[in-house]
Protein backbone atom coordinates (compact mmCIF):
# COMPACT_ATOMS: atom_id res chain seq x y z
CA UNK A 1 0.00 0.00 0.00
CA UNK A 2 1.20 3.56 -1.18
CA UNK A 3 1.71 5.35 2.05
CA UNK A 4 -0.44 8.89 2.05
CA UNK A 5 0.73 12.14 1.47
CA UNK A 6 -0.37 14.52 4.45
CA UNK A 7 -0.22 18.40 4.53
CA UNK A 8 0.46 19.29 7.82
CA UNK A 9 0.38 22.56 9.96
CA UNK A 10 3.95 24.31 10.62
CA UNK A 11 4.88 27.90 12.21
CA UNK A 12 7.43 29.89 10.52
CA UNK A 13 10.68 29.97 12.65
CA UNK A 14 12.53 33.39 13.07
CA UNK A 15 16.32 32.95 12.26
CA UNK A 16 16.14 30.59 9.49
CA UNK A 17 18.64 32.27 7.39
CA UNK A 18 20.87 30.18 5.97
CA UNK A 19 25.05 31.72 6.68
CA UNK A 20 28.51 31.11 5.72
CA UNK A 21 28.02 27.29 5.22
CA UNK A 22 23.77 25.93 5.43
CA UNK A 23 21.48 26.76 8.77
CA UNK A 24 23.58 25.66 11.72
CA UNK A 25 21.80 26.11 14.92
CA UNK A 26 21.95 23.93 17.96
CA UNK A 27 20.43 20.64 17.78
CA UNK A 28 18.05 21.94 20.52
CA UNK A 29 17.04 24.36 18.22
CA UNK A 30 16.52 21.61 15.22
CA UNK A 31 14.55 19.42 17.59
CA UNK A 32 12.08 21.82 18.36
CA UNK A 33 8.36 20.18 16.55
CA UNK A 34 8.39 21.56 12.57
CA UNK A 35 11.39 23.24 12.86
CA UNK A 36 13.53 20.96 10.67
CA UNK A 37 10.20 20.10 8.64
CA UNK A 38 9.49 23.97 8.39
CA UNK A 39 13.14 25.13 7.30
CA UNK A 40 13.39 21.86 4.48
CA UNK A 41 9.78 22.78 3.33
CA UNK A 42 10.94 26.41 2.83
CA UNK A 43 14.33 25.20 0.97
CA UNK A 44 12.37 22.90 -1.36
CA UNK A 45 9.68 25.59 -2.17
CA UNK A 46 12.26 28.22 -2.73
CA UNK A 47 13.69 25.57 -5.60
CA UNK A 48 10.82 26.20 -7.44
CA UNK A 49 9.23 22.54 -6.11
CA UNK A 50 11.36 18.66 -6.39
CA UNK A 51 8.48 17.30 -8.51
CA UNK A 52 10.61 14.68 -10.61
CA UNK A 53 13.67 15.55 -8.82
CA UNK A 54 16.40 13.34 -8.00
CA UNK A 55 18.49 13.94 -4.16
CA UNK A 56 21.02 13.42 -2.58
CA UNK A 57 21.21 13.15 1.15
CA UNK A 58 24.01 12.29 4.03
CA UNK A 59 25.90 14.12 6.02
CA UNK A 60 29.14 13.86 9.04
CA UNK A 61 26.86 11.06 11.25
CA UNK A 62 26.10 13.39 13.73
CA UNK A 63 23.41 13.29 16.77
CA UNK A 64 19.71 13.47 15.32
CA UNK A 65 21.14 12.91 11.45
CA UNK A 66 19.51 9.57 11.18
CA UNK A 67 15.94 11.24 12.75
CA UNK A 68 16.42 14.22 10.29
CA UNK A 69 17.31 11.91 6.97
CA UNK A 70 14.05 9.71 8.06
CA UNK A 71 12.39 12.99 7.72
CA UNK A 72 13.58 14.95 4.86
CA UNK A 73 13.21 11.36 3.24
CA UNK A 74 9.49 11.09 3.57
CA UNK A 75 9.03 14.81 2.86
CA UNK A 76 11.24 14.36 -0.69
CA UNK A 77 8.63 12.04 -1.45
CA UNK A 78 5.65 13.63 -0.40
CA UNK A 79 7.49 16.75 -2.69
CA UNK A 80 7.07 14.56 -5.48
CA UNK A 81 10.95 13.66 -5.62
CA UNK A 82 11.63 11.06 -8.10
CA UNK A 83 15.19 9.42 -6.34
CA UNK A 84 16.83 9.67 -3.17
CA UNK A 85 20.60 8.75 -3.60
CA UNK A 86 21.23 7.87 0.40
CA UNK A 87 24.82 7.05 1.58
CA UNK A 88 24.06 4.22 4.00
CA UNK A 89 23.56 5.29 7.48
CA UNK A 90 22.95 8.49 6.39
CA UNK A 91 26.39 9.00 5.82
CA UNK A 92 28.35 10.84 3.39
CA UNK A 93 30.96 13.47 3.40
CA UNK A 94 30.54 17.12 2.02
CA UNK A 95 33.45 16.47 -0.63
CA UNK A 96 31.69 13.03 -1.35
CA UNK A 97 28.17 14.08 -1.45
CA UNK A 98 29.38 16.95 -4.24
CA UNK A 99 30.77 14.04 -6.07
CA UNK A 100 27.91 11.96 -6.13
CA UNK A 101 25.62 14.85 -7.20
CA UNK A 102 27.56 15.55 -9.95
CA UNK A 103 28.58 11.61 -10.63
CA UNK A 104 24.91 10.91 -10.85
CA UNK A 105 23.36 13.68 -12.48
CA UNK A 106 21.19 14.66 -9.25
CA UNK A 107 19.28 17.97 -9.15
CA UNK A 108 20.43 18.75 -5.55
CA UNK A 109 21.82 17.45 -2.48
CA UNK A 110 20.99 18.00 1.64
CA UNK A 111 24.65 17.43 4.04
CA UNK A 112 23.29 16.89 7.46
CA UNK A 113 26.17 19.24 9.25
CA UNK A 114 27.66 21.46 11.43
CA UNK A 115 30.80 20.95 9.72
CA UNK A 116 33.51 22.18 12.78
CA UNK A 117 31.07 22.73 15.15
CA UNK A 118 30.57 19.61 18.17
CA UNK A 119 28.14 17.27 18.11
CA UNK A 120 25.23 15.94 20.22
CA UNK A 121 22.16 17.21 22.33
CA UNK A 122 23.76 20.13 23.63
CA UNK A 123 26.54 20.56 20.17
CA UNK A 124 25.16 21.73 16.85
CA UNK A 125 23.19 20.93 13.81
CA UNK A 126 23.06 21.88 10.19
CA UNK A 127 21.29 21.61 7.18
CA UNK A 128 23.26 22.21 3.62
CA UNK A 129 21.37 22.49 0.67
CA UNK A 130 23.38 22.01 -2.46
CA UNK A 131 22.81 22.33 -6.38
CA UNK A 132 22.96 20.63 -9.49
CA UNK A 133 27.01 21.40 -9.89
CA UNK A 134 27.52 19.52 -6.77
CA UNK A 135 28.43 22.90 -4.58
CA UNK A 136 26.63 24.78 -2.10
CA UNK A 137 23.72 26.82 -2.67
CA UNK A 138 24.12 30.78 -4.08
CA UNK A 139 23.46 33.51 -2.19
CA UNK A 140 20.46 34.12 -4.56
CA UNK A 141 18.92 30.77 -3.18
CA UNK A 142 19.69 30.80 -0.06
CA UNK A 143 18.22 34.15 0.63
CA UNK A 144 15.13 32.94 -1.45
CA UNK A 145 15.23 29.87 1.20
CA UNK A 146 15.14 32.54 4.55
CA UNK A 147 12.02 34.60 2.43
CA UNK A 148 9.97 31.20 2.13
CA UNK A 149 10.90 30.41 5.79
CA UNK A 150 8.83 33.53 6.99
CA UNK A 151 5.65 32.63 5.17
CA UNK A 152 5.88 28.77 5.60
CA UNK A 153 2.58 27.57 6.86
CA UNK A 154 2.81 23.87 6.17
CA UNK A 155 4.44 21.36 5.28
CA UNK A 156 4.15 17.89 2.76
CA UNK A 157 4.89 14.50 4.34
CA UNK A 158 3.93 11.01 3.80
CA UNK A 159 2.46 8.91 6.82
CA UNK A 160 4.55 6.20 6.89
CA UNK A 161 7.33 4.80 9.05
CA UNK A 162 11.17 4.90 9.20
CA UNK A 163 12.91 2.94 6.19
CA UNK A 164 16.47 0.98 6.61
CA UNK A 165 19.31 3.19 5.49
CA UNK A 166 21.81 0.48 7.34
CA UNK A 167 22.44 -1.39 4.56
CA UNK A 168 22.78 -0.86 0.68
CA UNK A 169 20.20 -1.61 -1.57
CA UNK A 170 17.08 -0.13 -3.55
CA UNK A 171 13.52 0.26 -2.04
CA UNK A 172 10.85 2.50 -2.20
CA UNK A 173 9.13 5.65 -0.44
CA UNK A 174 5.83 6.24 -1.58
CA UNK A 175 6.56 7.02 -5.22
CA UNK A 176 10.20 7.43 -5.03
CA UNK A 177 13.50 5.56 -5.40
CA UNK A 178 15.68 5.03 -2.99
CA UNK A 179 18.98 4.28 -3.00
CA UNK A 180 21.13 3.25 -0.31
CA UNK A 181 24.50 3.25 -1.34
CA UNK A 182 28.25 2.73 -0.23
CA UNK A 183 29.50 6.43 0.96
CA UNK A 184 33.22 5.80 0.07
CA UNK A 185 33.41 3.82 -3.02
CA UNK A 186 32.72 6.44 -5.75
CA UNK A 187 34.83 8.89 -4.17
CA UNK A 188 38.00 6.65 -3.40
CA UNK A 189 37.51 5.90 -7.37
CA UNK A 190 37.55 9.69 -8.05
CA UNK A 191 40.88 10.01 -5.90
CA UNK A 192 42.59 6.83 -7.17
CA UNK A 193 41.91 9.13 -10.76
CA UNK A 194 43.45 12.28 -9.60
CA UNK A 195 46.12 11.14 -8.19
CA UNK A 196 49.40 9.41 -8.94
CA UNK A 197 48.33 6.19 -6.67
CA UNK A 198 52.08 4.11 -7.72
CA UNK A 199 53.68 6.78 -6.32
CA UNK A 200 52.39 7.10 -3.17
CA UNK A 201 51.64 3.39 -2.83
CA UNK A 202 55.66 3.43 -3.38
CA UNK A 203 55.98 6.00 -1.10
CA UNK A 204 54.61 4.13 1.81
CA UNK A 205 56.03 1.12 0.57
CA UNK A 206 59.66 2.56 1.37
CA UNK A 207 58.93 3.00 5.10
CA UNK A 208 57.31 6.68 5.23
CA UNK A 209 55.28 6.72 8.15
CA UNK A 210 51.94 8.97 8.40
CA UNK A 211 49.18 9.70 10.60
CA UNK A 212 45.49 11.06 9.97
CA UNK A 213 43.44 11.69 12.81
CA UNK A 214 39.70 11.55 11.60
CA UNK A 215 38.62 13.13 15.04
CA UNK A 216 35.91 10.77 15.44
CA UNK A 217 33.93 11.88 12.18
CA UNK A 218 32.94 11.46 8.79
CA UNK A 219 36.88 11.24 7.16
CA UNK A 220 37.49 7.56 8.99
CA UNK A 221 36.16 5.46 6.96
CA UNK A 222 37.29 7.35 3.68
CA UNK A 223 40.72 7.69 5.23
CA UNK A 224 40.87 4.37 5.68
CA UNK A 225 39.75 3.08 2.93
CA UNK A 226 42.41 5.15 0.52
CA UNK A 227 45.12 5.71 3.10
CA UNK A 228 45.45 2.10 4.52
CA UNK A 229 43.88 -0.12 2.14
CA UNK A 230 44.72 1.47 -1.57
CA UNK A 231 47.56 3.07 -0.50
CA UNK A 232 49.25 0.94 1.93
CA UNK A 233 49.93 3.29 4.83
CA UNK A 234 50.97 1.41 8.04
CA UNK A 235 47.82 0.13 9.47
CA UNK A 236 46.24 2.15 12.26
CA UNK A 237 47.76 5.33 10.64
CA UNK A 238 44.28 6.23 10.62
CA UNK A 239 43.30 6.94 14.25
CA UNK A 240 39.84 8.35 15.54
CA UNK A 241 38.36 6.45 12.79
CA UNK A 242 35.08 5.66 13.23
CA UNK A 243 32.60 8.75 12.97
CA UNK A 244 30.77 9.10 16.50
CA UNK A 245 27.14 10.88 17.02
CA UNK A 246 28.96 13.50 19.18
CA UNK A 247 32.58 12.65 18.01
CA UNK A 248 33.67 10.98 21.33
CA UNK A 249 33.32 14.53 22.90
CA UNK A 250 35.76 16.07 20.83
CA UNK A 251 35.75 19.47 18.72
CA UNK A 252 36.18 18.37 15.07
CA UNK A 253 38.27 21.08 13.84
CA UNK A 254 41.29 20.44 12.18
CA UNK A 255 43.73 23.52 14.08
CA UNK A 256 46.04 23.59 16.81
CA UNK A 257 43.87 24.21 19.20
CA UNK A 258 41.46 21.42 18.65
CA UNK A 259 43.93 18.58 17.79
CA UNK A 260 46.57 19.46 20.30
CA UNK A 261 46.90 15.45 20.55
CA UNK A 262 48.39 15.28 17.02
CA UNK A 263 50.09 18.63 17.40
CA UNK A 264 51.90 17.23 20.43
CA UNK A 265 52.92 13.55 18.27
CA UNK A 266 54.28 15.63 15.84
CA UNK A 267 56.58 17.73 18.29
CA UNK A 268 57.93 14.31 20.28
CA UNK A 269 60.93 12.75 19.22
CA UNK A 270 60.46 9.79 16.34
CA UNK A 271 57.49 11.56 14.78
CA UNK A 272 56.04 10.19 11.15
CA UNK A 273 56.85 12.10 8.62
CA UNK A 274 54.01 13.54 8.03
CA UNK A 275 50.31 14.11 9.56
CA UNK A 276 46.94 15.19 8.77
CA UNK A 277 43.19 15.75 10.89
CA UNK A 278 40.33 16.73 8.79
CA UNK A 279 37.08 18.20 9.99
CA UNK A 280 33.17 16.84 11.19
CA UNK A 281 32.08 16.99 7.39
CA UNK A 282 35.66 15.99 5.60
CA UNK A 283 35.76 19.18 3.86
CA UNK A 284 38.59 20.89 5.52
CA UNK A 285 42.01 19.66 6.24
CA UNK A 286 45.39 20.86 8.45
CA UNK A 287 49.26 19.43 7.43
CA UNK A 288 51.94 18.63 9.96
CA UNK A 289 55.24 17.99 9.21
CA UNK A 290 57.62 17.12 12.05
CA UNK A 291 58.11 19.59 14.49
CA UNK A 292 56.13 21.97 11.64
CA UNK A 293 52.81 23.21 11.32
CA UNK A 294 52.03 24.44 8.04
CA UNK A 295 49.42 27.13 7.69
CA UNK A 296 46.61 26.77 5.90
CA UNK A 297 47.27 29.90 3.47
CA UNK A 298 50.70 28.26 3.28
CA UNK A 299 49.68 25.28 2.28
CA UNK A 300 47.45 25.98 -0.35
CA UNK A 301 49.92 28.17 -1.88
CA UNK A 302 52.30 25.19 -2.09
CA UNK A 303 49.40 22.84 -3.35
CA UNK A 304 48.55 25.66 -6.44
CA UNK A 305 52.63 25.80 -7.18
CA UNK A 306 53.55 21.69 -7.22
CA UNK A 307 49.85 20.99 -8.73
CA UNK A 308 51.21 20.01 -11.82
CA UNK A 309 53.29 16.88 -10.34
CA UNK A 310 49.63 15.30 -9.80
CA UNK A 311 48.43 13.49 -13.02
CA UNK A 312 44.78 15.27 -13.17
CA UNK A 313 46.97 18.90 -13.17
CA UNK A 314 49.37 17.54 -15.47
CA UNK A 315 48.55 20.34 -18.02
CA UNK A 316 48.62 23.13 -15.51
CA UNK A 317 45.59 25.68 -13.65
CA UNK A 318 43.37 27.35 -15.18
CA UNK A 319 43.36 29.88 -12.02
CA UNK A 320 43.52 30.18 -8.89
CA UNK A 321 40.72 31.50 -6.40
CA UNK A 322 40.95 32.47 -2.78
CA UNK A 323 38.78 33.90 -0.20
CA UNK A 324 39.55 38.00 0.68
CA UNK A 325 40.76 36.81 4.02
CA UNK A 326 43.36 34.25 3.33
CA UNK A 327 46.66 35.24 2.71
CA UNK A 328 48.43 36.44 -0.83
CA UNK A 329 50.78 33.31 -0.79
CA UNK A 330 48.39 32.30 -3.75
CA UNK A 331 48.58 35.26 -5.53
CA UNK A 332 51.88 35.10 -5.55
CA UNK A 333 52.39 31.84 -7.40
CA UNK A 334 49.43 32.56 -9.45
CA UNK A 335 51.26 35.32 -10.93
CA UNK A 336 54.29 33.13 -11.24
CA UNK A 337 52.56 30.93 -13.21
CA UNK A 338 50.59 34.21 -15.08
CA UNK A 339 47.06 32.40 -14.50
CA UNK A 340 44.08 34.52 -13.03
CA UNK A 341 43.66 34.60 -9.69
CA UNK A 342 40.26 35.42 -7.82
CA UNK A 343 39.42 37.09 -4.42
CA UNK A 344 36.36 35.84 -3.49
CA UNK A 345 33.99 36.79 0.09
CA UNK A 346 34.41 34.00 2.62
CA UNK A 347 32.46 30.67 1.78
CA UNK A 348 32.81 28.50 -0.56
CA UNK A 349 29.56 28.89 -2.39
CA UNK A 350 31.34 31.62 -4.34
CA UNK A 351 33.96 29.43 -5.99
CA UNK A 352 30.81 27.54 -7.65
CA UNK A 353 30.68 29.85 -10.64
CA UNK A 354 34.55 30.14 -11.21
CA UNK A 355 34.75 26.50 -11.21
CA UNK A 356 31.85 26.15 -12.99
CA UNK A 357 33.21 28.55 -15.90
CA UNK A 358 36.44 27.36 -16.01
CA UNK A 359 38.12 30.73 -14.38
CA UNK A 360 39.92 28.97 -11.72
CA UNK A 361 41.26 25.01 -11.30
CA UNK A 362 42.32 25.05 -7.40
CA UNK A 363 40.32 27.00 -4.68
CA UNK A 364 41.54 28.01 -0.94
CA UNK A 365 40.35 29.24 2.24
CA UNK A 366 42.84 30.55 4.86
CA UNK A 367 39.99 28.15 7.34
CA UNK A 368 41.88 25.16 5.95
CA UNK A 369 40.11 24.60 2.90
CA UNK A 370 41.38 24.02 -0.21
CA UNK A 371 39.69 22.06 -3.32
CA UNK A 372 39.68 21.67 -7.02
CA UNK A 373 37.72 21.36 -9.62
CA UNK A 374 36.58 17.87 -9.01
CA UNK A 375 33.83 19.01 -7.27
CA UNK A 376 32.65 21.75 -5.76
CA UNK A 377 33.39 21.89 -1.92
CA UNK A 378 36.70 21.92 -0.28
CA UNK A 379 37.97 18.85 0.24
CA UNK A 380 39.98 17.55 3.47
CA UNK A 381 41.60 14.19 2.12
CA UNK A 382 42.05 15.89 -1.92
CA UNK A 383 44.29 18.06 0.11
CA UNK A 384 46.12 15.53 2.01
CA UNK A 385 46.69 13.32 -1.14
CA UNK A 386 47.90 16.46 -3.25
CA UNK A 387 50.43 16.56 -0.33
CA UNK A 388 51.59 13.22 -0.48
CA UNK A 389 51.63 12.79 -4.45
CA UNK A 390 53.60 16.00 -4.01
CA UNK A 391 55.91 14.59 -1.30
CA UNK A 392 56.56 11.05 -3.53
CA UNK A 393 57.10 12.75 -6.93
CA UNK A 394 60.06 15.66 -5.15
CA UNK A 395 61.36 13.28 -2.98
CA UNK A 396 61.01 15.74 -0.10
CA UNK A 397 59.33 15.92 3.42
CA UNK A 398 57.04 19.03 3.98
CA UNK A 399 60.33 21.07 5.85
CA UNK A 400 62.22 21.26 2.83
CA UNK A 401 59.11 21.57 0.63
CA UNK A 402 57.95 25.22 2.19
CA UNK A 403 61.02 26.10 3.06
CA UNK A 404 61.80 25.78 -0.70
CA UNK A 405 58.73 27.53 -1.29
CA UNK A 406 59.68 31.03 1.17
CA UNK A 407 62.85 31.11 -0.78
CA UNK A 408 60.98 31.44 -3.99
CA UNK A 409 58.02 33.53 -3.46
CA UNK A 410 59.06 34.98 -0.08
CA UNK A 411 57.49 34.29 3.39
CA UNK A 412 53.72 35.97 3.87
CA UNK A 413 53.03 35.65 7.67
CA UNK A 414 49.88 34.83 8.45
CA UNK A 415 47.55 33.99 11.42
CA UNK A 416 43.73 34.64 12.18
CA UNK A 417 42.72 35.46 15.95
CA UNK A 418 39.66 34.77 17.01
CA UNK A 419 37.36 36.07 19.80
CA UNK A 420 34.41 33.77 20.21
CA UNK A 421 30.94 33.95 22.40
CA UNK A 422 30.85 37.64 22.56
CA UNK A 423 27.63 39.08 23.30
CA UNK A 424 26.25 40.26 19.95
CA UNK A 425 26.01 44.08 20.98
CA UNK A 426 30.05 43.74 21.74
CA UNK A 427 30.93 42.43 18.29
CA UNK A 428 28.49 45.20 16.28
CA UNK A 429 30.03 47.86 18.45
CA UNK A 430 33.94 46.38 17.29
CA UNK A 431 32.65 46.06 14.18
CA UNK A 432 30.99 49.37 13.59
CA UNK A 433 33.76 51.10 15.34
CA UNK A 434 36.28 50.57 12.49
CA UNK A 435 33.55 50.68 9.89
CA UNK A 436 33.31 54.44 10.97
CA UNK A 437 36.95 55.15 10.30
CA UNK A 438 37.61 53.58 6.61
CA UNK A 439 37.08 56.48 5.11
CA UNK A 440 39.68 58.80 7.42
CA UNK A 441 42.48 56.04 8.30
CA UNK A 442 44.56 56.70 4.93
CA UNK A 443 47.54 57.90 5.83
CA UNK A 444 47.32 57.52 9.53
CA UNK A 445 50.53 56.22 11.42
CA UNK A 446 50.77 53.46 13.75
CA UNK A 447 52.87 50.61 15.70
CA UNK A 448 55.32 51.96 12.32
CA UNK A 449 53.25 51.00 9.83
CA UNK A 450 50.87 53.45 7.53
CA UNK A 451 47.52 52.69 6.82
CA UNK A 452 47.62 52.25 2.69
CA UNK A 453 43.64 52.41 1.84
CA UNK A 454 40.76 50.60 4.33
CA UNK A 455 37.25 49.20 2.75
CA UNK A 456 34.45 47.35 3.30
CA UNK A 457 34.99 44.05 0.76
CA UNK A 458 32.25 43.94 -1.90
CA UNK A 459 32.30 41.44 -4.95
CA UNK A 460 31.42 41.31 -8.30
CA UNK A 461 30.95 37.97 -9.42
CA UNK A 462 32.77 37.90 -12.68
CA UNK A 463 30.35 35.12 -14.18
CA UNK A 464 27.12 36.32 -13.60
CA UNK A 465 27.71 39.94 -12.46
CA UNK A 466 26.03 39.45 -8.86
CA UNK A 467 26.98 41.74 -6.10
CA UNK A 468 27.80 41.03 -2.24
CA UNK A 469 28.55 43.48 -0.28
CA UNK A 470 29.71 43.81 2.97
CA UNK A 471 32.20 40.88 2.97
CA UNK A 472 34.60 42.06 5.44
CA UNK A 473 36.78 45.06 6.75
CA UNK A 474 40.15 45.39 5.29
CA UNK A 475 43.15 47.82 6.32
CA UNK A 476 46.29 47.51 4.22
CA UNK A 477 49.32 48.74 5.91
CA UNK A 478 52.38 49.59 4.53
CA UNK A 479 55.71 47.39 3.97
CA UNK A 480 53.26 44.64 2.40
CA UNK A 481 51.03 44.38 5.65
CA UNK A 482 47.12 44.28 5.97
CA UNK A 483 44.62 43.38 8.79
CA UNK A 484 41.17 42.27 8.14
CA UNK A 485 37.97 42.23 10.57
CA UNK A 486 34.44 39.92 9.98
CA UNK A 487 31.97 38.45 12.44
CA UNK A 488 31.72 34.42 11.61
CA UNK A 489 29.12 33.59 9.78
CA UNK A 490 28.57 30.07 11.12
CA UNK A 491 28.81 30.48 15.36
CA UNK A 492 25.97 29.32 17.23
CA UNK A 493 26.40 31.20 20.21
CA UNK A 494 26.70 34.62 20.51
CA UNK A 495 29.12 36.41 18.14
CA UNK A 496 32.46 35.44 17.22
CA UNK A 497 35.02 38.32 15.85
CA UNK A 498 37.55 37.49 13.27
CA UNK A 499 41.09 39.04 13.05
CA UNK A 500 43.50 38.01 9.89
CA UNK A 501 46.86 39.62 10.29
CA UNK A 502 49.20 39.52 7.30
CA UNK A 503 52.82 40.71 6.36
CA UNK A 504 55.12 39.67 3.55
CA UNK A 505 58.68 39.67 3.42
CA UNK A 506 61.71 37.62 2.29
CA UNK A 507 62.89 36.11 5.54
CA UNK A 508 61.95 32.30 5.68
CA UNK A 509 62.25 31.30 9.49
CA UNK A 510 60.95 32.77 12.76
CA UNK A 511 57.84 32.77 14.83
CA UNK A 512 55.08 33.58 13.22
CA UNK A 513 53.31 35.67 16.08
CA UNK A 514 56.84 37.91 16.63
CA UNK A 515 56.86 38.38 12.83
CA UNK A 516 53.26 39.68 13.00
CA UNK A 517 53.67 41.99 16.39
CA UNK A 518 53.11 45.47 14.70
CA UNK A 519 50.50 44.41 12.30
CA UNK A 520 48.61 43.01 15.57
CA UNK A 521 49.80 46.31 17.05
CA UNK A 522 48.01 48.15 14.67
CA UNK A 523 44.83 46.31 14.40
CA UNK A 524 44.29 46.46 18.27
CA UNK A 525 45.04 50.72 17.99
CA UNK A 526 42.86 51.25 15.42
CA UNK A 527 40.18 48.18 16.12
CA UNK A 528 40.46 48.13 19.74
CA UNK A 529 38.97 44.74 20.01
CA UNK A 530 40.63 43.85 23.51
CA UNK A 531 39.58 47.38 24.58
CA UNK A 532 35.92 47.22 23.53
CA UNK A 533 35.83 43.47 24.32
CA UNK A 534 37.42 43.23 27.34
CA UNK A 535 38.90 40.13 26.25
CA UNK A 536 42.73 39.94 27.16
CA UNK A 537 43.62 37.71 24.27
CA UNK A 538 41.67 35.21 21.41
CA UNK A 539 40.44 32.14 22.14
CA UNK A 540 41.73 30.61 19.22
CA UNK A 541 44.99 31.57 17.58
CA UNK A 542 45.13 29.71 13.83
C1 LIG B 1 34.11 29.73 8.45
C2 LIG B 1 35.37 30.03 7.68
C3 LIG B 1 35.09 30.04 6.20
C4 LIG B 1 34.46 28.71 5.79
C5 LIG B 1 33.26 28.41 6.67
C6 LIG B 1 32.69 27.02 6.39
O1 LIG B 1 33.15 30.72 8.19
O2 LIG B 1 35.95 31.24 8.09
O3 LIG B 1 36.27 30.28 5.48
O4 LIG B 1 34.08 28.73 4.45
O5 LIG B 1 33.61 28.49 8.04
O6 LIG B 1 33.63 26.01 6.65
P1 LIG B 1 32.88 31.96 9.17
O7 LIG B 1 32.55 31.39 10.52
O8 LIG B 1 34.16 32.73 9.22
O9 LIG B 1 31.76 32.74 8.55
ZN1 LIG C 1 33.54 21.33 7.26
Amino acid sequence: MVPEVVQCPVRPFDGQRPGTSGLRKKTSVFRQPGYLEAYVQASFDAMGGIAGRTMVLGGDGRFFALEAAQTILRMAAANGATRAIVGQGALLSTPAASHLIRLRGADFGIVLSASHNPGGPDGDFGVKLNLANGGPAPEAVTEAIHARSRTVDSYRTLDSGDIDLSATGTTTLGQMTVEVVDPVADYADLMAGLFDFDAIRALFAGGFRIRFDAMNAITGPYATEILERRLGAAPGSVVNAVPLPDFGGLHPDPNPTWAAELIALMEAPGAPDFAAASDGDGDRHMILGPALYVSPSDSFAVLAANAHLAPAYAGGLKGVARSMPTSSAADRVASALGIECHETPTGWKFFGNLLDAGRATLCGEESFGAGSDHVREKDGLWAVLLWLNILAVRGEGVAAILDDHWRRFGRTWYSRHDYEALPQEVADAVIAGLRGQLATLRGHKTAGLTVTAADDFSYVDPVDGSVSMGQGLRVCLSGEARFVLRLSGTGTEGATLRLYLERHDTSAGGDVQTALSSVAAAAEEIAGIRRITGRPAPDVVT
